[in-house]
């Protein structure tokens, strides 16, 4: 199948998330186009992976107005969502963003996934730098490849699936 995965990442890191997940789908047979939301102008896809980064308890501005589009758009096809924030060896703030449970509802969406981020200090504005003293967040890389990489699998697992059933019985399921 076609996937588009459509990843909104301020420093970079989220975007390599969106890599792997990609890549992880074309090594089990699925073609893909990675795009940053604002990029995308038309839905020549089978299936909508939405990911993004989250700053202060919220996706950013450009998914979420993507995450408006694409239920109107979406017809059916299958989506899952991701969100890649939180930082430390226990990761903080456990708490998903405050969007989610409406945008898992109004999309339909067969799953939302949260996958620990990087901090860099260096990398980051005078603003953000100011949040991350304040509320001492800690500095590393904490993403967890293999999770990742599973998340991914299930995925392509689950396209497979729904090709099966629709040369079995026609058209593809579109919930
Ligand atoms: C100013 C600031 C605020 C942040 N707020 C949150 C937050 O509320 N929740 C969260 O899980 N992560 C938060 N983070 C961590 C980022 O989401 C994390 O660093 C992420 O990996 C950045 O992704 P990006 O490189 O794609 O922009 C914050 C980071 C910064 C710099």
């Amino acid at each position: 199948m076609h996937v588009l995965v459509a990843v909104a990442s301020r420093h970079g890191s989220t975007r390599e998330i969106a890599d792997a997940v990609a890549e992880t789908l074309r090594d089990a047979g699925h073609t893909t186009d990675v795009l940053d939301p604002e990029d995308v102008e038309e839905l020549a896809h089978d299936a909508v992976v939405l990911g993004s980064s989250v700053y202060v308890g919220r996706w950013s501005a450009g998914a979420r107005a993507f995450a408006d589009r694409l239920a109107v758009l979406r017809d059916g096809r299958p989506v899952w969502l991701f969100s890649s924030g939180p930082v430390g060896r226990r990761p903080v703030p456990a708490d998903d963003p405050e969007e989610v449970p409406s945008l898992v509802e109004r999309l339909g969406a067969r799953g939302h996934r949260t996958f620990a981020g990087r901090l860099d200090r260096g990398g980051l504005g005078l603003a953000e730098r100011a949040v991350v003293s304040l509320v001492k967040a800690p500095q590393g890389d904490f993403r967890a490849w293999d999770d990742v990489r599973t998340w991914a699998e299930g995925i392509a697992r689950d396209l497979h699936e729904d090709e099966i059933r629709s040369l079995r019985s026609g058209p593809l399921p579109r919930a």
